[in-house]
């Protein structure tokens, strides 16, 4: 018998993706309309960067998981279209959602749209103009391909206007990821991780790098170690290391310069809630993350943020966020210590409501 229900694919690939899902399928959850299932790309594997997500955020198991783990792009893209194709063809949803700018969600995109399904990409239009980034062909070929295009920014929508996109086909929805801050309040208040490490509240400051551009560039993760250890001496750091960045500083032998500064922290990928947690208590944050650039805006707390370019500039026109040099961090924490602080304005539709808004406008489109 045919599903009287609306089956709609919600694919989850890596760390950045589970808290954008995580909000909208509870939403669908709660419609008699929809039936939500999740697929699960398998791009992220460990426990700490993916199951831990689903226990933290009470996601339902992914209804498929296709396991491709890790690889080149390439590979990765590619197995993702092929085994994800299988999928389509055996049981035909009415939509797609991607979220985010991982190879999985390009990956998805693709099979998909070649099979005539619906895509509706949830945090599209931004970008950071820089090519170099995998991230940045992920965002640009997803937009151009999909049927819905979901933004959290205005700048985001005047992106896809300028790419020629339909204005129909674009409605900004707001940030998917303060609702799953909002919705995990409680617990992320009542969690008090920074004693579990000995911090006290607004004593210490966060790290955390991932991005080729830094890690996988020996020379610049030299100076970024350099710099973490000496922003050590001033502020107590905590830092998460993750996977790509641990193999990195291991192949450098650059684990003992980082284990021998005393106010530094070395710790796993930690957990959502305990996350933050940590950030909620942190006196800044020192970063090349995406995601977390809209954290700590919404929260209010300085992030120094390694890059030249970020995709996400309303965190630095209206939010707490500061682009800058890895030799310009040891001044800027200085700065922040002693005072410096920028208050970051309200965004408009960051406001833990982006869920119950996709969702209306997903029914707008189904039925
Ligand atoms: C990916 C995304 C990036 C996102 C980041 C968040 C792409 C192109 N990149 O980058 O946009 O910001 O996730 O973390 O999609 N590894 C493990 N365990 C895991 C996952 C990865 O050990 O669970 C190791 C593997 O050695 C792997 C490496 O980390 O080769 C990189 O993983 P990968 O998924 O390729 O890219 P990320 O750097 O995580």
């Amino acid at each position: 018998m045919k599903n009287p229900k609306k089956t709609i694919h919600l694919i989850a690939a890596a760390r950045p993706n589970f808290m954008k899902i995580a909000p909208l399928c509870h939403a669908l959850e709660a419609r008699d309309w929809a039936d939500p299932a999740i697929v699960h790309t398998g791009q992220h594997y460990d426990f700490n960067m993916s199951d831990s997500f689903f226990a933290d955020l009470n996601i339902t198991a992914p209804r498929y998981h296709l396991g491709i783990g890790s690889g080149t792009h390439a590979e990765q893209t590619g197995q993702v279209m092929i085994k994800y194709e299988k999928v389509l063809l055996e049981r035909r949803p009415d939509i797609v959602v991607v979220v985010g700018d991982v190879n999985s969600t390009v990956a998805a995109t693709l099979a998909a749209v070649k099979l005539g399904i619906k895509v509706a990409h949830l945090e599209a239009g931004l970008r950071s103009f820089d090519r170099a980034m995998p991230e940045e062909i992920n965002r640009v070929v997803t937009d151009s391909i999909a049927d819905l295009l979901w933004t959290p920014s205005p700048d985001a929508n005047e992106n896809l206007e300028r790419e020629g996109i339909p204005a129909h086909r674009i409605k900004r929805v707001g940030n998917i990821m303060i609702d799953s801050l909002e919705n995990m309040r409680g617990k992320i208040e009542d969690a008090g991780t920074f004693r579990n490490f000995k911090l006290s509240p607004g004593g210490y400051g966060i790290v955390t790098i991932h991005r080729p551009s830094n890690v996988d560039n020996p020379a610049e993760l030299e100076r970024i170690c350099r710099m973490v250890a000496e922003v050590s001496k001033k502020i107590g750091l905590i830092f998460p290391v993750h996977p790509r960045t641990r193999k990195a500083i291991e192949q450098q032998s650059l684990l003992a310069l980082l284990e021998k500064a005393k106010g530094l922290i070395l710790t796993t990928p930690q957990t959502y809630i305990n996350f933050m947690s940590l950030m909620f208590s942190s006196a800044l944050v020192i970063t090349d993350s995406g995601g977390i650039q809209e954290e700590t805006t919404y929260l209010g707390v300085p992030c120094l943020t390694m890059r030249q370019n970020t995709e996400r500039p309303i965190t630095v026109t209206h939010g707490t966020n500061r682009l800058c040099d890895v030799a310009d961090v040891p001044g800027l924490v200085d700065a922040i210590l002693s005072g410096a602080r920028r208050p970051a304005q309200k965004i408009d539709l960051w406001d833990g409501k982006t869920a119950e808004r996709v969702v209306e406008n997903l029914r707008s489109h189904l039925f």
